[in-house]
């Protein structure tokens, strides 16, 4: 997967670099492309923003510095040898919200463009320019707002690439964690079976694996059932429909 970054702060995915994802790269299962967005601007400042049309506060980002990043990516040899447009994620709070099931979605994509917005966001003319030239996708990490979209971009870049086929060292452990099914995790235990006078459930160590699957799954359901019944509404009405 190719996944291109533009932002005036591009130093922010530095983090990307480290872990699982900075290995991924070094693999060659994922090649992350970086761009300042400042590198677009050509006026003697750089300017990437403007005061608002019509007046408000704050400050609205320029479309053309975008529209000339995102030419730029669309130049790459990736880009151009595609049958797809790239998805071109523009984290926002008013975008879909991202979930288990939209990173699996998105993990399958050859070519992933992210443009976080900063200030009051973007000049609207460039969203409606853009599904020219790429799949656009709005989307938020959950109903709250940060001061830009770049830390939106780390949380999205890392649910969905731990997704691609080879990222993580045990594929198992992606069948097995919170969201993969609808339900939550069942809680986990190591060494010592005995740990401050608080024991690890006996079934644990019973060896049985039939039924340490068996209570995994009933701990699943009680914890979604407690702890997020949203969730649990929703799966009931899936298994009544036998989709589970
Ligand atoms: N930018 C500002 N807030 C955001 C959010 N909650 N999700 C994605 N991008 C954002």
């Amino acid at each position: 997967m190719r996944i291109d970054l533009i932002s005036i702060f591009p130093e922010f995915f530095d983090v990307l670099d480290l872990s699982l994802i900075g290995k991924a790269q070094r693999e060659g299962l994922l090649s992350l492309h970086r761009h300042q967005l400042r590198d677009f601007s050509f006026d003697k400042h750089r300017s990437v923003d403007d005061t608002p049309t019509g007046g408000g506060a704050g400050m609205v980002m320029k479309p053309e510095p975008w529209a000339l990043a995102l030419e730029h990516v669309l130049t790459q040899p990736e880009a151009a040898a595609a049958e797809q447009p790239p998805i071109l994620i523009i984290p926002t709070p008013a975008g879909e919200v991202l979930t288990q099931r939209a990173a699996q979605e998105l993990a399958q994509a050859e070519h992933l463009v992210f443009a976080p917005g900063r200030f009051e966001g973007i000049d609207q003319r460039l969203l409606d320019w853009a599904p020219e030239h790429f799949q656009v996708r709005p989307m938020s990490i959950g109903d709250y707002v940060l001061n830009g979209g770049e830390s939106a971009v780390v949380v999205m870049v890392e649910a969905i690439t731990r997704l691609i086929p080879g990222v993580l060292g045990n594929p198992e452990s992606l069948a097995e964690e919170s969201h993969a099914d609808g339900l939550l995790e069942y809680p986990v235990y190591t060494k010592p079976a005995r740990w401050r006078g608080l024991e690890v459930p006996e079934i644990l160590l019973s060896g049985d694996h039939a039924k340490i699957g068996a209570w995994r799954a009933q701990q699943q359901e009680i914890r979604t059932r407690k702890l997020r019944s949203d969730l649990w509404a929703k799966h009931v009405v899936a298994r009544e429909q036998n989709l589970t």
